[in-house]
Formats: structure tokens, sequence, C-alpha cells
């Protein structure tokens, strides 16, 4: 079962799909791929509305796809991807942003050097019982991160999502399959936009993989990644 856990595809609701027509396109693009089931993950930044306002508002945007089905695919999970920022685990409503049906966070960290404070805040979250925590595309976040940081976080049981990119560009492909080998990514996503400059390329991580390890990894590693969904709360 392949399952995209990050993308832009409600619309008009982010920097992502801008109307209805390009999400049953991007939704179109991604059954293509193969993929059965999709994560709506649009931006959450508490700087701009609460997580109640996100909430309705991504609400709307979901009913307003909804109505122009039936859609390419149907088996879309309302998540946010949520922009880190210190103290956000002393955000009220928080756990409203969670991955529907599941206890899974996705957390978009910062794109400057990590500091211990940080470290120790994903660590509390990862703790605290009612969030999985899972830590969006983190191959954007190598450069901001100490030595050891990702075996520290990945020991405290956070998880990592990769995007499909990661896999399909020559100078990061044999990096993100070497971590694929080792196990530190648990999720992958298109993390698409749109069908122009960010399309899906859920293929393209497939090829990838295919080619090096075999369908039989490939077809394991779907199956394991798609079991966070069964996480219920
Ligand atoms: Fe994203």
């Amino acid at each position: 079962m392949r399952v995209d856990f990050h993308c832009h595809i409600l619309p008009g609701i982010d920097d992502g799909s801008s109307c209805v027509e390009e999400s049953i396109e991007l939704l179109a693009m991604q059954k293509k791929q193969g993929i059965e089931t999709v994560a709506a993950t649009p931006h959450f930044n508490a700087e701009r509305r609460s997580p109640r306002e996100f909430i309705e508002k991504r609400q709307a945007a979901y009913e307003s796809l909804k109505q122009a089905g039936p859609l390419p695919i149907e088996d879309i999970r309302l998540g946010a991807e949520v922009r880190y920022y210190s103290g956000i685990s002393r955000m009220s409503g928080l756990e409203e942003l969670r991955l529907e049906g599941t206890k899974l966070l996705l957390l978009e960290m910062t794109f400057t050097p990590w500091t211990d404070y940080m470290e120790r805040e994903l660590c509390e979250l990862s703790c605290s019982g009612d969030i999985i925590l899972m830590l969006a595309h983190i191959e954007r976040f190598f450069k901001y991160m100490r030595r050891n940081t990702l075996e520290e976080l990945l020991s405290q049981g956070i998880l990592m999502q990769t995007n499909t990119g990661f896999f399909a560009e020559r100078k990061t492909c044999r990096k993100a399959l070497r971590m694929l080998r080792d196990g530190m990514i648990h999720a992958v996503g298109t993390d698409c936009h749109n069908t122009v400059t960010r399309p899906p390329d859920y293929d393209l991580f497939e090829k990838a993989v295919t080619k090096k390890f075999g369908s039989g990894f490939f077809e394991d590693f779907a199956v394991s990644s798609a079991s966070l969904l069964e996480d219920n709360i």
C-alpha cells in the first residue's frame, strides 16, 4: 500500500494547490504512480492562525474538493505540516494537528542551527505519549544538526519522513538509499505543491529503491510505512 505522507493537495489553503481542478489533477498523478492513500498536510504556522482556525479552513478546503468527487483517490487523511518554534510543546491544541486517526504529528524544523533546547523539546514531545513525532523532509536539515543529532532523535523514537525527491536526485540518491536500508526513514512524501514545478514523483522513488534493493524490499517498506496509519488513537 503506497502512502504519500506529505503533500499539499488541498485547494487554496497554503502555497500548494491553488484550486479544486489542480487538486484533482494532483490526485490523478498520485494515483497513476500507485499511491492509494494521501495524507493532506497543509502548512500550519502558529504565527498566522490558531489550530482551530486552521482546522476550520482545512475542513472547508476538503469539503470543496469532496463536492467535486468522485476523486481519483478517495482515501485522504487530514493532517498538517506544523512549523516548529521554540516553546511549541506548550501550545494548546497541538494534538489537534495530528494526522487524522493517528498520533502522528508532522513537524517541520527550522532552517537555522538546531540548539540543545530544540532537541530537548523534541524529545519531551516525543515522550509525552500523546504525540508520535515525525520530522518532515529531514534531508533538508542535515546541515543544521550536530553530528549525532539524527541518531539521538531516532533513539528517542522520533520518526523521519523524507521527500521522494531525495531519492530522485542524483547527488542525494546514494545517501537516501543508505538511510532507507539502515531503517532511518519511516515514511516518504512527495511534498507536491502543484502539477508543474513541484509535481508528485513517487514513481521515481519506487524506481530508485526497486533498482537498488529489489521489489520485495520496496513492498516491505511500503507495508511497514503504511502500518503507521494503523496507530489509532
Ligand atoms: Fe511540505
